[in-house]
């Protein structure tokens, strides 16, 4: 993050921790439709408009480190295969043989170098071109060129692999704008994967989502936890073009690290983090669909997936420094890491299934938030530009109120 940035966020925390009065000309936020949340209509809208053609977090690059190394994404309906070719590049297919559609890789990762239809014996290369079809002949005019894999957008930001179903797409980097920029000190692209977590929750995947992006609730549902860590009070929250957003809490205690993990964080300490991902703890959260509360201590992508209207999955991505071999698996640091954010993801999802009964019945009209939560609704005023307001019933969008109060 740049130096002034960095000042204009712990002058904004210094405002927080002092402020007790509402601040002067934001707006009071017009009520977030419930239907978003529950309606058939909005979900089919976020698929053709939303999953079809933004950025997706699929894998960490250093899970196919080696050439022939592959992993399938599997979201949204789409099954994706991602490969590290022989000339190092990485590279996204659907998972559909050009013959007749069968899958060509059948496990969830694995190495190969050929990737070879298990039907009938297509053959295709990590480039997805198709080199050998067995008894060529009897397929008349054929011509191999015309029948490679299809492509699947594919790119890497600082060792994390993203999918976009789009034709073409704007570069990663263009569309993760101010966030690319302020997290290039975390140098991801050096960390290794640490761990997961995986969970499936009863709700509509932005139910979810919504927890990670405010600390209005931390006092109440985590007191024992978060809260003994980090200053809800002081929450600086900065909106950032594109639907990203940052919010930065202070931290109670050790302003080095060590904020999730055991005290024994100086070993995996990421070199070079700037003191205010040292002094704060600095959630990013990233259009459509993760949360990444970056530390020098190591940190997760908390990355939310829709299932159905009323269920999704989330998943925790672990990435941090210190010898490559320790993980959750191995080390102790990593295994209590991981453990402490099972306990806290657990205090953050025990109200959303009963949130989602809530917003199916009758006896709840729809999202009332206030300044300290406008991360979500200006996800939400994304959301409608991304669409595309045409497409949306009126009664289903939500009126743009917050660019005057964005950071440029
Ligand atoms: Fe793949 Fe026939 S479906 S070779």
């Amino acid at each position: 993050m740049r130096n002034d940035r960095a000042a204009a966020v712990s002058a904004q925390i210094a405002y927080e921790l002092e402020r007790d009065t509402h601040p002067e000309g934001f707006p009071t936020l017009p009520l977030i439709p419930k239907a978003r949340y529950t309606s058939q209509e909005f979900f089919d809208l976020e698929m053709d408009h939303l999953w079809s053609k933004t950025w997706l977090v699929a894998c960490r690059a250093d899970e196919i480190a080696e050439k022939g190394q592959y992993r399938l994404f599997r979201r949204l309906g789409k099954e994706v295969v991602i490969t590290r070719g022989v000339d190092g590049e990485v590279r996204a297919f659907h998972n559909a043989c050009q013959h007749r559609g069968a899958p060509v890789v059948g496990s969830e990762c694995g190495k190969a170098n050929l990737l070879v239809c298990r039907y009938h014996s297509w053959c295709y290369d990590l480039t997805g071109r198709l080199i050998r079809v067995p008894e060529e002949h009897d397929f008349g005019e054929f011509d191999k060129a015309e029948h490679g894999l299809k492509k699947v957008a594919c790119d890497v930001w600082d060792g994390w692999v993203f999918v976009n179903f789009a034709e073409d797409p704007v570069p990663l980097v263009e569309e993760l704008g101010r966030v690319a920029e302020d997290l290039a000190p975390m140098t991801m692209g050096e960390l290794r994967l640490k761990g997961r977590l995986h969970y499936r929750i009863k709700c509509n995947w932005k139910a979810a989502l919504d927890a990670f992006l405010e600390a209005y609730h931390v006092n109440a549902i985590h007191p024992k936890t978060v809260a003994t860590l980090l200053d809800g009070k002081g929450t600086a929250i900065g909106l950032l073009k594109g639907g990203h957003s940052r919010m930065a809490l202070p931290k109670k205690r050790s302003a080095a690290g060590g904020t999730w993990g055991t005290d024994d964080y100086e070993k995996y300490d990421i070199e070079g983090v700037p003191e205010v991902f040292r002094a704060n703890n600095c959630a990013y959260g990233v259009f459509p669909n993760f949360v990444t509360p970056v530390d020098s201590a190591g940190f997760p992508f908390v990355v939310f997936w829709p299932v159905s209207k009323g269920e999704c999955e989330c998943e925790l991505i672990f990435v941090g420094a210190g010898p490559e071999e320790d993980t959750a698996e191995t080390s102790e640091y990593w295994r209590t890491f991981v453990a402490n954010y099972d306990v806290i993801q657990n205090e953050d999802f025990q109200f959303l299934e009963h949130i989602q009964a809530s917003l199916e019945s009758g006896a709840f009209d729809g999202l009332t938030l206030c300044h300290q939560e406008r991360r979500i609704y200006w996800m939400h005023e994304e959301f409608d530009r991304r669409i595309g307001i045409d497409h949306i019933p009126a009664a289903l969008r939500v009126a743009p109120v917050l660019e005057p109060f964005s950071e440029s």
